[in-house]
């Protein structure tokens, strides 16, 4: 989604903005601009496509050193190039890079054209620029604290005015928005990846604030000018995280670290000698952990699969009612939040407003919200009631891949704690953790047999529709490989639990429709085997995945692809993660934008 950038110091700003937005771009966006202040005056370069196009039209010589830049994922008007950020105010003093929506902006553009101003770009936020520039009486920052307080709606906001040397203002409600402190010099951004390679030492902005930067000092005020106390905190992570490191793609390189991430996010979680876990974020007593009676998750995207695989293992090992709904449904309808009920809000950005708005209203209706996330100091896990941070290091590929399998295993971990606080023995136990601490070997010896996922991409890709089946812990699972494959490689693919294609997917079935089916040796296996045989009398072709020597499923199947036995509650992890190279190799094969596929987001930050 957008991306904003500021800066201001003692270098030219705009190779540093151009960079910045460079590192935003995993965020998806569709056109990119900067403005940087030159001798008193705006220099405005904006153009849609990607960064490349912008780098294209930009002169040489732009040396201002401060200024704002921008990458827009379109929402309001068309992606073209007046679309694009900046928005300058029609003097071409003022310049303003938004990400967010402004939802009154037709009342608001109404009555700025009644006083005269005129519009040139059909987005919302172009309000925002006449808006300060009407309220501007020589000081930007007091303009944009009386402007921000006439909109309705999101923002995170950069601005600059070409009188107001070496000063960029930045505000925030409800798009992120950060400060990096440099030597001598001062960032602003959406997220920290803009700003790591300069600086690790940042400042979040939280919403209803506003900071303004110089090249040696920043202050941080509420809309009335009230100074406020901010943490400086670390960024722990290293520049070559965010880098491709030698890969080809950064989903690639997500994919093949899971091994790793997997045991960072079991790393001093798991007590063998206790047979239990230990997640110290939880906040929660042993006692207090006792009285749950029952656990509700939310989450969007990949992570409300996650949520998914979680709330059936809750359930059925825990021993504890569960369930997973989408976040964005859970806002809007009046939910019940009960007594006893713990609420987990699961986001690898920790920034996607579904997410972010619907715990906020279970927490305005008294519900206690956890947190499973990835983006450390997001607003999510700022904002809940404690959680869990997942390690998986920072995911740059739009589609989620090694923060899945890391989220599931903080749900793994949260399961046996559950569990062992009430029906698991020791031994049990014992042999849960055992399984779960085999999964990275695993995942490694899967991920070393790449080569034959990319074969069968190569036989499958110029399919148009496919069909990805499981059922019990795997059907979420079968949800996300359709969810992965449709993302990367643009093929129409549906995911389905295997008992139900009988109820109408099944009609879908023929030569041009192959299905994925996830088959392992759970109690529910000689029902999807029947299934499978079903498909095959329609002609439909099969893929099984499915277990190491399970030659019953490899002779029905017409292609296959085997993963080592394990421990029965373990497969969501060992069937997925050939689910995620197939997709990934899918879109070699078809020659799609792998970490940055058309139209989509990473961090989701509207509605
Ligand atoms: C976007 C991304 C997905 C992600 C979803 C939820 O749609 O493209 O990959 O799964 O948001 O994101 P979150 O950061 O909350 O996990």
């Amino acid at each position: 989604m957008c991306g904003i950038i500021g800066y201001c110091g003692p270098k030219p700003a705009a190779p540093i903005l151009v960079e910045g937005l460079r590192r935003l771009e995993y965020r998806g966006y569709d056109s990119a601009g900067i403005c940087v202040v030159e001798n008193g005056h705006l220099e405005l370069h904006k153009k849609k496509g990607k960064l490349a196009a912008l780098s294209s039209v930009l002169p040489p010589n732009v040396v201002g050193n401060y200024g704002i830049g921008h990458t827009r994922w379109a929402t309001h008007g068309e992606v073209t190039d007046i679309n694009a950020h900046p928005h300058i105010d029609g003097a071409g003093k003022i310049a303003i890079a938004h990400n967010g929506i402004v939802e009154n902006h037709e009342s608001l553009r109404e009555k700025l054209t009644d006083d005269g101003y005129v519009f040139i770009s059909e987005t919302d936020s172009e309000v925002i620029v006449h808006l300060i520039h009407s309220l501007y009486e020589g000081d930007l920052e007091a303009a944009i604290k009386q402007a921000v307080q006439l909109l309705t709606g999101t923002y995170g906001i950069v601005a600059v005015h070409a009188d107001e040397p070496n000063r960029v203002v930045g505000a925030r409600n409800g798009s992120p928005l950060v400060l990096g402190i440099g030597d001598d010099e001062m960032f602003l951004a959406s997220d920290v990846t803009a700003i790591v390679a300069h600086t690790k030492q940042v400042v979040y902005i939280e919403d209803h604030e506003v900071v303004t930067i110089t090249p040696d000092d920043y202050r941080t005020t509420d809309l009335t000018d009230r100074p406020i106390d901010k943490k400086i905190e670390f960024i722990s992570w290293e520049l070559a995280e965010i880098e491709k490191d030698g890969y080809t793609h950064f989903m690639q390189k997500e994919i093949l670290e899971q091994a790793s991430s997997i045991k960072r996010a079991m790393q001093g979680r798991l007590n063998k000698e206790t047979a239990t876990g230990h997640l110290g974020g939880l906040n929660l007593s042993s006692k207090e952990l006792l009285e749950i009676e029952r656990v509700k998750i939310i989450g969007a995207g990949t992570s409300f699969y996650a949520a998914m695989v979680a709330a059936y293992l809750i359930e059925s090992i825990g021993r504890i009612p569960c369930s997973a709904e989408l976040a964005s449904e859970v806002r809007y309808r009046n939910p019940v939040v009960e007594r006893n009920t713990l609420y987990f809000a699961v986001s690898q950005s920790g920034e996607t407003a579904d997410t972010l708005y619907a715990m906020r209203e279970l927490q305005r209706k008294g519900a206690r919200v956890l947190g499973i996330c990835n983006a450390v100091g997001a607003t999510i896990p700022r904002e809940s009631d404690g959680g869990v941070y997942i390690h998986s290091g920072p995911e740059i590929a739009v589609a989620s891949t090694k923060a899945f399998t890391s989220q599931l295993t903080a749900f793994y971990i949260f399961t046996l704690i559950m569990a062992r606080m009430r029906h698991m023995s020791f031994e049990e136990g014992s042999n849960f953790i055992r399984a779960l601490e085999k999964v990275p070997d695993q995942v490694e010896s899967i991920l070393a047999r790449s080569d034959k996922l990319a074969e069968l991409a190569a036989k499958y890709a110029h399919f148009n529709n496919v069909l990805f089946l499981g059922r019990g812990l795997n059907y979420p699972v079968a949800l996300e490989g359709a969810l992965k494959l449709k993302e990367v490689s643009y093929i129409h693919a549906e995911g389905y639990s295997a008992a139900e294609i009988k109820h109408g997917p099944i009609a879908l079935i023929n030569e041009q429709t192959p299905s994925v089916f996830i088959v392992t040796n759970d109690s529910l296996r000689e029902k999807v085997i029947s299934n499978m045989k079903e498909v095959k009398a329609r002609r439909g072709p099969v893929i099984a995945l499915c277990v190491e020597g399970d030659t019953e499923v490899m002779a029905i199947a017409d292609d296959h692809f085997a993963v080592p036995s394990a421990h029965e509650l373990m497969y969501p992890y060992l069937m997925m993660v050939p689910l995620q190279m197939y997709a990934y190799h899918t879109a070699l094969v078809l020659g799609r934008d792998v970490d940055q596929p058309r139209n989509l987001a990473k961090s989701v930050t509207v509605e």
